[in-house]
């Protein structure tokens, strides 16, 4: 039986380049997707999955992040003077408890592989996971909890993946399947970001992943890869010979809110999924649809 999953590693050091100037001085994590910051929605998520620690592995000027999850003493005493309970409730409710978040720089951005090695001491010896905020994941049961579950049966390396198409290889982690059953996938190898005509099929990583430690002493090596970025996929793809490697084909729908259209189209699924917003979004969004049409 693998260990329990206790620790979540948050990469958010990037500079969000496709999202200048928006990111000039706001991290791309704190642009709110509806009412909340994009990272807020991968916080949540990793608390529903039973995650206790919280690991940032953030950047200078970027230390709004960890702020929001931190106790505000000055908003929160204004507030309850007001006597605005329900709004009170908002700010105190997404605040980590003292001692379970923690941030590491990581200096210069050398790449996501980069990131998760700076996140080395502060996981030690056990599984963890990492969740990328950028990708937003709309389900019924949490993405990570999903994983999560999955890891306890497989161990190893557990990754969330979906079938993408195929001129979008370029864009991931593919996965090199084995053989499948039901979800999981099991892979005999991994490449990063292949030419649609080189790739082993078309089952992509996306931002959540369940990993075993054993990755911290492949990414020690420092090993570049493609971008001339230390790669996490290619050190994940070093380790399959020492712990299983499985994609997890995860229940529900992924919206990447790196690119400026993920971002609105993850912006129109979380409006339509809310349910004091859906009864007057969805009229609106067909106002808006047929005014381009005509
Ligand atoms: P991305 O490449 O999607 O994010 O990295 P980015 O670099 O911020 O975006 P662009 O390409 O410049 O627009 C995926 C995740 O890995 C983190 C990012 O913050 C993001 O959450 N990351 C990436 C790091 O923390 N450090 C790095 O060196 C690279």
């Amino acid at each position: 039986m693998p260990k329990p999953v206790r620790k979540a590693v948050l990469p958010v050091a990037g500079l969000g380049t496709r999202f200048l100037p928006a990111t000039k001085v706001i991290p791309k994590e704190m642009i709110p997707v509806i009412d909340k910051p994009v990272v807020q929605y991968a916080i949540e998520e990793a608390r529903a999955a039973g995650i206790e620690e919280f690991i940032f592995v953030s950047a200078e000027g970027k230390e709004s992040i960890a702020q929001h999850f931190s106790a505000q003493p000055w908003l929160e005493k204004n507030l309850a003077a007001k006597g605005k309970t329900a709004e009170l409730a908002l700010v105190t409710g997404c605040t980590l408890p003292p001692g379970k978040i923690h941030t590491v720089l990581q200096g210069d951005p050398l790449g996501l592989g980069h990131a998760v090695w700076c996140a080395w001491k502060l996981v030690g010896d056990e599984p963890f996971a990492v969740i990328l905020p950028d990708d937003m994941v709309l389900s019924d049961k949490p993405c990570l909890g999903q994983l999560i579950d999955a890891h306890a049966k497989v161990g190893g390396h557990v990754v969330a993946v979906e079938n993408v198409a195929k001129d979008q290889t370029n864009r991931y982690g593919i996965l090199d399947v084995l053989s499948e059953e039901g979800r999981i996938a099991k892979a005999k190898g991994l490449v990063e970001k292949p030419k649609p005509e080189e790739a082993p099929s078309t089952l992509a990583i996306i931002g959540r992943y369940v990993l075993d430690p054993v990755v911290f002493k492949e990414l020690d090596k420092k090993t570049k890869g493609a971008g001339n970025e230390i790669q996490l996929t290619d050190a994940l793809n070093r380790t399959i010979s020492e712990v299983p490697f499985h994609g997890y084909r995860f229940e529900g729908r992924r919206y990447d809110c790196g690119t400026r259209v993920g971002f609105v189209e993850a912006n129109v699924a979380f409006g339509l999924a809310h349910p004091e917003m859906v009864g007057r979004l969805l009229p609106l969004i067909e106002k808006l649809v047929s005014q381009v049409k005509s």
